[in-house]
């Protein structure tokens, strides 16, 4: 049985926990019995086993719980969150469940309780679902709600428990996603923030995640003035984390990959500097060369925007496949290896378990702060963000390659899992979309 299942099973042996004031697994409504009553169907994108997403028909999804809104998308994504879901990394997936924790739409209908949205508006989701007022949510630390996660083997591994999050496992409450023409958000009310007309899908969906994301990965890694930073992947998240180091006075950004994406990041960001470590000559690894690039000490902040599923060496690729750790700790090690002494590390990519040969020794006699930047908090952020869109002082488009149908999202997962056609981030529309906003790609069909 594969991981993911057995972990579920166990789960349902365990029983969840009794915190969550929304009720959790409504991962499809034609599954879960959750449907609209007028038996209108929907298209979705499911998770059907690993390595395996399929296009489905589905009910759409009506109100359960009075502070609920029915969302239709007009703009979704994929995320590289999503690969460590296709590959079964994060575990508890179910066959059917809705993927998608990125998205923006039209309000379609609201719960009784929701008083601050009309139907009709346009918004944006956050990636997690928050309570509004629990001790992290009057934070907005949103991403740590108490109320919305009542999963109890997150709780037992980690020794607490996330927010809930949409299309994102039952490990985090079970929740149908947004690559689907409806979504059901729960605590609607917290969870959507009204998009002005000046900030078009294209753009405003990325406040969502992406943006979030890596804005909170450079401040809370402490990015400063002056800073030399690296940056591990150079993925959408590491791209527009690089842009925010510079933005919050990083006077060098270095970005590591092994891939056409360094190519993407030189024509598109040209005052970044990069790092192949597929091309290092014999002798050299990833650490020497930053040495040699930041004054033989390294960069004074690192940032890990890859993921513990990429194996570099054979090592980690077995012991993860025998499940003797869950993580590689090869980057990690070579970002703390690599960072001046008592320089700072952050970790935003995505990390599930445990993981073996961890350089503690470097970490502790050189003084390096390792910082997990937990899934980031999306309400903290999201409100300044967008004003800084609107100020013409971010610009998300940069890190987005491609336009796709979410008919044919199923098809474009593989595409974007192998780095196929140049792709990164992606804008996804639905038959309710615009057409696309002034500079966004047009639109690429795969049939
Ligand atoms: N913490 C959060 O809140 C949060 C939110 C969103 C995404 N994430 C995670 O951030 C990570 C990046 O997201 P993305 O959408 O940019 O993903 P992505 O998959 O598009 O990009 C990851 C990049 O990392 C590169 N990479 C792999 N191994 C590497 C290595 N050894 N050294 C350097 N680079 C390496 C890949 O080639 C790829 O270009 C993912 O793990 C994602 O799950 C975290
Ligand atoms: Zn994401
Ligand atoms: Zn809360």
């Amino acid at each position: 049985m594969a991981m993911s299942q057995a972990a579920l099973k166990a789960e349902h042996a365990l029983g969840h926990g009794d915190n969550a004031t929304t009720v959790q697994d409504i991962t499809n409504p034609s599954k879960d019995n959750a449907g609209d009553p007028s038996g209108e169907k929907m298209k979705a994108l499911a998770w059907m086993g690993k390595n395996k997403v399929e296009m489905i028909e589905t009910l759409k999804p009506r109100i359960l719980e009075p502070r609920d809104v029915i969302l239709k998308i007009t703009g979704s994504t994929v995320c590289g969150s999503d690969l460590h879901l296709l590959h079964g990394t994060v575990v508890e997936l179910e066959k059917g469940d809705i993927l998608g924790h990125e998205f923006c739409g039209i309000v379609d209908e609201v719960g009784d309780q929701v008083t601050n949205l009309k139907k009709g508006q346009r918004v944006v989701a956050s990636f997690q679902i928050a309570c509004g007022d629990c001790y992290y949510c009057k934070q907005k630390l949103s991403s740590q709600c108490e109320k919305t996660n009542s999963n109890t083997l997150e709780n037992a591994m980690y020794g607490g428990r996330t927010a809930g999050m949409f299309g994102y496992s039952h490990f985090t409450g079970g929740f149908a996603g947004g690559q689907a023409e409806y979504t059901r958000v729960p605590y609607g009310d917290v969870n959507l923030l009204p998009l002005p007309d000046d900030v078009p899908d294209e753009t405003g969906l990325y406040l969502s995640d992406v943006l979030a994301t890596s804005w909170h990965a450079v401040v809370d890694t402490g990015v400063k003035k002056g800073d030399v930073v690296a940056i591990w992947g150079a993925g959408p998240i590491g791209q527009m984390a690089a842009e925010f180091s510079l933005l919050n006075g990083a006077s060098r950004v270095i970005m590591i990959d092994s891939n056409w994406r360094l190519d993407y990041v030189k024509e598109r960001y040209p005052h970044i500097d990069t790092l192949d470590y597929s091309a290092l000559g014999k002798g050299n690894s990833v650490t020497s060369k930053l040495k040699e690039m930041c004054n033989n000490r390294g960069p004074d902040v690192s940032i890990e925007c890859a993921a513990g599923e990429y194996a570099k060496g054979w090592a980690h690729y077995f012991e993860m496949m025998l499940g003797l750790e869950t993580d590689t700790s090869e980057i990690v090690n070579e970002m703390i290896a690599s960072t001046r002494n008592f320089g700072r590390c952050g970790i935003t990519g995505v990390y599930v378990g445990f993981t073996n040969h961890f350089n503690i020794g470097s970490l502790m006699e050189r003084g390096i702060r390792l910082i997990g930047n937990g899934q980031a908090p999306v309400h903290l952020y999201w409100e300044s963000l967008l004003k800084m869109i609107q100020e013409d002082k971010i610009h998300p488009l940069k890190m987005v390659s491609h336009r796709v149908k979410l008919e044919e999202l199923d098809k474009v997962y593989y595409k974007f899992e192998k780095k196929e056609d140049g792709m990164q981030k992606v804008f996804v529309e639905t038959k309710f979309s615009q057409p696309a906003a002034k500079g966004s790609p047009s639109l690429t069909t795969y049939s």
